[in-house]
């Protein structure tokens, strides 16, 4: 282990000095953190003095937090955030935690933290107004101390949440406290809140020098003399570098120390192995330890090259993204670390790396995720300034909070090693008037908000005014140009934006439904039908075939979008529209559609076919995926496709050759028209010396249901998830791909369903019930453990199919 200390330098009320002193342990637990998202009552409507304590608030219904409560209403085409906005209701809302404390927090300081309320939130505590927060993305938290209660007395949180004013969002919002609520108590010298900064200013495999930057907080009334060691800890735990300084902290104040350290040898984070560290503060105050607090980072280097595109330690990779937005399907907004562990499994096995937080700061959960799994993830601020989209979206906040808004992003996020890009905004409509100084205006002062706090990574605005006169661009601040769609320009960029690092920010948005097919396959087409389009599509019970051949006109194809960017070593990479469906803007239908079509992944979280298209071109591992299903009418022209990354693929249909096609670097599927018989379809794949099949065949009636759970072991912490995957099955096994069967649930034991679904755009029912129906032979039932350890039983049955159950355990420690 090394120790270094290093002189810090500090105004003329505190002094420095270097120190070796060895300090006593006077507290085990100078700072304690805990979820505070039990045993809350909700009222789904105003109240009158609702904040009051002595309000009486137990016929309120009980809940635990994260909760969303617009995901538990019902579809109507009326509700006031419209069909765009995933046709749910909204309204107000208000949550209350009766509570106590111990009288051991009493010398300390208690605060509360919330990692998103969506929107126009007010926070009371025992009467006490502490605020409100009208973005409902940002996370904030307030001091709880001066109004608390110690010993048998109760304290009383109110929350009052407004997402009434519609419509406020072009997506699907959720309403309520959706994510997490934590309660944390320090001492009065401690860290403050997001108190450290660690960046790596310099690396190499042989070393790296790794800063960090430590706000210690005195809420005493009188000067502290702090002690603050920071070490490094790899993986393991074991130190790997440490220093130590001494300040002076006035009172009633803060004070930054700055900390430079290196590490030898580091392991690098990247996006195949995400290494992590640790970085442990601990302040020691009065020779007790006064707080100790823990930075996840880690140690990479990157840059953007105006020719040659992205960088990770030194090696050049495409950034192969997706745009996601926060809802979790059928959990709609409420916030799950498995829900959204279980998306960038998907996304991982598909051979993505990068994810957009279109476009909004994410939940905190995300980001570490992403740290833990290797993701490259642009974090984005707005998708409005003072310009609306809607009648009371942000704009309306935007004067009095983005400063604050923007800064708390970026102090909060700006340790995950993940994220390598700020954007400051998706589209906004400033970028259009280009007579008009406001974007430029806005662009500077936000990019100069973020270079206060971090000049470690570029900022971008994901830009679809392509003009070089986009007051955006001119404004010269943005290090990063984020395109929007068009990707027919991208080859123009170098002229247009010369010396201009360039990235798709926002890419192809193409649409599909799961399992919906239309002959023939070999047209473009484009939704509306104009200018640009080709063959005109629509269906009247709204689906979009599955082939990659239909697109909005502003974006492209999966295919077309993905050889632009694989041909131009300039484009860094892109973040796709999107990896998942998500409720909200059903383009291009309107009613009763009412989730998105953009998605390579359904809502349910089934894989639509262009996923496959992807994996072959972005992973190494065998990919031989042919579509559609074998199920069609005798004599039908039926287009049969291959995503491989096989050399060639030889197609038969009941065992009779229909032809060998071959891959090139620039074809990205391979494609055989064949005349319907029903049977099997083969197809042989060879990859130098391997050889690899895959069949699909045709269906029989619907026989019998079976369930695939992702885990059959969950932990037994009330939040843990098993996504089970429904599917109706013939008497030989083979799955009937448009079985639309209704499926009843019933689950006993320790858990509980939180969820259905079956990615259909156009399902009108509730997803928290249940029953489903299959759509195109598959459906979604989640389930949740409780707090206690036993079995989950889970029974499927339908009307004239053989049922089926399954056991799922849930253990305590498993995560
Ligand atoms: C973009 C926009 C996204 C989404 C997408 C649909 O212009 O940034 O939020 O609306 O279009 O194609």
């Amino acid at each position: 282990m090394k120790i270094k200390f290093y002189p810090i330098f500090f105004s003329s009320v505190v002094l420095h000095v270097v120190l070796s002193e060895v300090f006593a342990i006077a507290s085990a637990q100078p700072r304690t953190t805990e979820l505070f998202t039990k045993s809350w009552y909700f009222n789904l409507g105003d109240v009158q003095d609702g904040q009051n304590p002595s309000l009486d608030d137990l016929h309120w219904r009980l809940i635990d937090l994260p909760h969303d409560w617009s995901i538990e209403g019902k579809f109507n085409r009326n509700n006031p955030a419209g069909i765009g906005g995933g046709a749910l209701p909204g309204g107000i809302g208000w949550y209350r935690k009766t509570f106590t404390l111990s009288e051991l927090s009493e010398n300390k300081l208690t605060f509360i933290q919330f990692d998103g309320i969506y929107r126009n939130s007010e926070v009371w505590i025992n009467g006490h107004y502490l605020g409100k927060r009208p973005h409902g993305y940002s996370s904030f938290q307030y001091e709880l101390t001066p109004y608390l209660k110690y010993g048998k007395d109760k304290n009383v949180l109110a929350v009052r949440v407004d997402n009434s004013q519609q419509p406020n969002s072009r997506w699907y919002s959720g309403s309520g406290i959706y994510r997490n609520v934590w309660l944390t108590t320090t001492e009065k010298v401690f860290v403050d809140h997001w108190g450290t900064f660690v960046s790596t200013p310099e690396v190499s495999e042989q070393l790296a020098q790794v800063s960090v930057k430590t706000t210690i907080r005195n809420s005493s009334n009188k000067d502290q003399q702090v002690v603050l060691t920071t070490s490094l800890q790899d993986k393991n735990g074991k130190s790997v570098a440490s220093a130590k300084s001494r300040a002076i902290v006035p009172k009633n104040s803060s004070y930054q120390i700055n900390q430079n350290l290196t590490v030898e040898n580091p392991q690098l984070w990247s996006v195949d192995t995400p290494y992590l560290y640790k970085a442990v503060s601990k302040v020691e105050n009065s020779s007790r330890v006064s707080d100790r607090y823990i930075t996840t980072f880690g140690i990479r280097a990157f840059r953007f090259d105006v020719d040659k595109g992205f960088f990770l330690n030194g090696k050049p990779i495409k950034i192969l993204g997706v745009c996601n937005h926060h809802d979790l399907g059928c959990l709609g907004a409420a916030i799950n670390t498995r829900a959204l562990q279980r998306q960038l499994e998907i996304l991982k096995e598909m051979g993505c790396n990068g994810i957009r937080t279109s476009h909004n700061p994410p939940a905190p959960e995300l980001l570490d995720l992403c740290d833990q799994m290797g993701f490259i993830v642009m974090d984005e601020a707005f998708d409005v300034w003072m310009k609306q989209k809607t009648k009371y979206d942000y704009h309306l906040d935007f004067a009095e909070w983005h400063k604050r808004d923007l800064g708390d992003m970026i102090l909060r996020d700006r340790n995950h090693p993940s994220i390598f890009i700020w954007s400051i905004g998706n589209e906004v409509s400033e970028q259009w008037d280009h007579k008009d100084s406001l974007g430029m205006v806005i662009t500077k002062e936000l990019t100069g908000i973020i270079k206060s706090l971090d000049t470690t990574r570029p900022v971008t605005s994901n830009c679809n005014d392509w003009s070089p006169d986009n007051p955006l661009v001119t404004s010269g601040a943005l290090d990063l140009i984020g395109i929007s769609y068009d990707h027919n320009e991208y080859n123009l960029s170098p002229v247009k934006y010369p010396g201009k690092k360039m990235i798709g920010s926002e890419t192809t948005s193409a649409i599909e439904t799961r399992g919906h097919y239309d002959m023939p396959s070999d047209s473009i087409r484009r939704w509306p039908t104009s200018g640009r389009s080709a063959v005109p599509f629509g269906n009247p019970d709204n689906t979009v075939s599955a082939y990659d051949n239909i697109s909005v006109p502003w974006g492209g194809t999966h295919e077309e979008v993905w050889e632009k960017i694989k041909r131009y070593d300039f484009m860094s990479g892109m973040y796709i529209w999107t990896g998942f469906d998500y409720l909200g803007e059903p383009t291009p239908y309107g009613w009763p559609s009412r989730s998105s079509y953009f998605g390579i992944v359904d809502l349910a979280g089934f894989p639509k076919d262009a996923y496959f298209m992807y994996q072959s071109e972005w992973t190494n591992k065998p990919v031989l995926h042919i579509f559609p299903h074998w199920n069609w009418i005798k004599g039908q022209m039926i287009d049969i496709w291959a995503y491989t990354n096989c050399d060639s693929v030889e197609l038969l249909l009941n065992g009779k050759s229909i032809g060998i096609r071959r891959k090139t670097s620039d074809t990205f599927h391979l494609m055989w028209r064949l005349k319907y018989e029903p049977g099997i379809v083969k197809a042989i794949g060879w990859r130098e010396r391997d050889v690899f099949s895959e069949e699909i065949k045709t269906a029989g009636p619907p026989v019998k249901i079976v369930i695939e759970p992702d885990r059959k072991v969950i932990s037994a912490d009330g939040r843990d998830l098993s996504f089970i995957t429904i599917k109706i099955l013939d008497d030989k096994g083979t799955m009937v791909p448009t079985a639309d069967n209704l499926i009843n649930f019933k689950i006993s034991g320790e858990g509980k369903i939180v969820g259905v679904d079956n990615g259909c755009e156009t399902d009108l029912d509730p997803f928290k019930t249940d029953f489903r129906k299959a759509f195109n032979g598959m459906a979604l039932v989640v389930i949740q453990s409780t707090d206690k350890a036993g079995k989950i039983k889970l029974e499927a049955t339908s009307d004239g199919l053989k049922g089926s159950e399954i056991l799922i355990e849930t253990k305590t420690g498993t995560r």
